[in-house]
């Protein structure tokens, strides 16, 4: 039996260093919010596989789907022999995605194609080029995903040029200083001094940034883009591949801010761990492309379909979205608590949607000044002491709490002790 450390070694040598590891724990089983690495050591997973087993692991409805699915038939390509599954998912979507009138969707694999395919039904549709995204996006790591993004390390540097016609501007992001009026602000100067509206196709936005810090995009700031959009002729694509799925205490995090996109991009939570996207949007959007434009050897996988609609039974069932608000609270309650211990003094920010939540870790409290090293440091001790975690944000500052919607009190509460006895192991070891 090979232990991780051994295959941590073996990895280096065989698996370029460009993809990168949160962990060098090499799992060998999971069940729910837990996880088994090679060594046999258990570990509370807060981090789902980065929000894609909202489910939560080995789902037994799921794996039931998947096994049931395999027996019929793995593949036959969706624009060759079609099948059932595939056009009631797209049903299933259509009535679910936030987008006004009706709807049409189309299924790939990845969250980055997803992103791929909304900018191109979006050109289709407008017969203009330009692309609007925001500092701190992130939106995938195929050119157009990376074009989209806004942050160069590691996710755009030495991969250029990229697609012209894109352009970033500041996210609203307010703990860091930019207000929704300066980022609108920041649009319409955009729109004055370096491409008219009328050459834009589409603005791309995370309603809550993922990969980029876990911010919420504030509500007013998403309808002012929506009527922004409205006037200009412009679509609104709404990224909700980290958000979506019940993540947020909603299906979709846009319905916090109560406005609904022309295409929403969707990935991740989808299918419980099997490759699967889509993009849903207005039928008229969705159309504009010619027959043959879109599509994919994989894309709609039977086997992905039938966990996609595994999954969205769960989350009705067993009432997934509620539970993504009851756990939001657990989290958010213990990160406040530990924001109010004068001892620690490293906590500069908690906040989150749903059970998408995130405390953002600073050298100390007056001056603000981020703490990438601080936040490596816990991650590690909390591996150490069975607690899986993921760390984003612009500064490598900010750790994200994911765990599986499925997971019960106990567990949250369990992690989340491990999670405040590794932050003052952290601090201690920081000196
Ligand atoms: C908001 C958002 N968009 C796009 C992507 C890209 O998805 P994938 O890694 O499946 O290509 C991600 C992945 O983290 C994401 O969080």
């Amino acid at each position: 039996m090979a232990t991780s450390a051994e295959l941590h070694a073996r990895r280096m040598t065989a698996v370029p260093r460009g993809i990168g590891h949160a962990t060098s724990i090499y799992a060998k089983r999971a069940k729910n919010a837990e996880i088994w690495s090679e060594d046999g050591k258990r570990y509370i997973d807060f981090g789902a596989g980065i929000a894609v087993v909202n489910t939560g692991h080995q789902h037994p409805r799921i794996v039931a789907a998947v096994e049931e699915q395999m027996k019929a038939f793995s593949h036959v390509c969706f624009q060759v022999t079609p099948y059932q599954s595939y056009v009631r998912l797209a049903e299933r979507l259509n009535a679910l995605a936030p987008v006004a009138g009706p709807a049409k969707t189309m299924l790939v694999s990845t969250g980055a194609e997803a992103v791929e395919n909304a900018v191109k039904v979006a050109r289709a549709y407008t017969g203009r080029p330009g692309i609007v995204s925001f500092s701190g996006g992130f939106h995938g790591r195929t050119l157009m995903g990376m074009a989209l993004t806004g942050k160069v390390v590691p996710y755009k540097k030495g991969f250029g040029p990229f697609p012209p016609e894109i352009y970033n501007v500041a996210f609203p992001n307010t703990y860091h200083g930019v207000s929704s009026e300066e980022s609108l602000a920041a649009l319409k100067a955009l729109f004055k001094y370096t491409a008219d509206a009328s050459t834009i196709a589409a603005i791309v936005i995370e309603p809550m940034q993922g990969e980029g810090g876990f911010y919420v995009t504030p509500f007013d700031f998403l309808r002012a883009l929506r009527a922004l959009c409205d006037e200009h002729g412009i679509l609104l694509i709404a990224d909700e591949i980290q958000t979506g799925f019940a993540r947020t205490g909603k299906m979709f995090a846009l319905g916090h801010a109560g406005i609904k996109a022309d295409v929403v991009a969707m990935a991740k939570g989808l299918a419980g761990g099997l490759p699967l996207s889509a993009i849903t949007g207005r039928a008229d959007v969705m159309d504009a492309s010619n027959p043959g434009g879109l599509g994919g050897t994989y894309a709609g996988n039977p086997v992905a379909c039938a966990a996609a609609h595994a999954v969205l039974d769960a989350i009705a069932e067993e009432k997934l979205c509620e539970r993504a608000a009851a756990i939001g609270k657990i989290i958010l309650d213990r990160c406040h608590h530990m924001k109010g211990r004068s001892n620690l003094n490293c906590v500069g920010d908690v906040r989150g949607l749903g059970a998408m939540c995130a405390i953002e870790l600073v050298k100390d409290v007056s001056g603000g000044e981020p703490a990438p090293q601080l936040t490596q440091t816990l991650m590690k001790v909390a591996n150490e002491n069975g607690l899986i975690l993921l760390s984003c944000g612009t500064y490598g500052n900010v750790i994200r709490f994911l765990p599986p919607l499925t997971a019960s009190d106990a567990i949250v509460r369990e992690g989340m002790d491990i999670f405040e006895a590794s932050l003052t192991e952290a601090v201690a070891r920081a000196g």
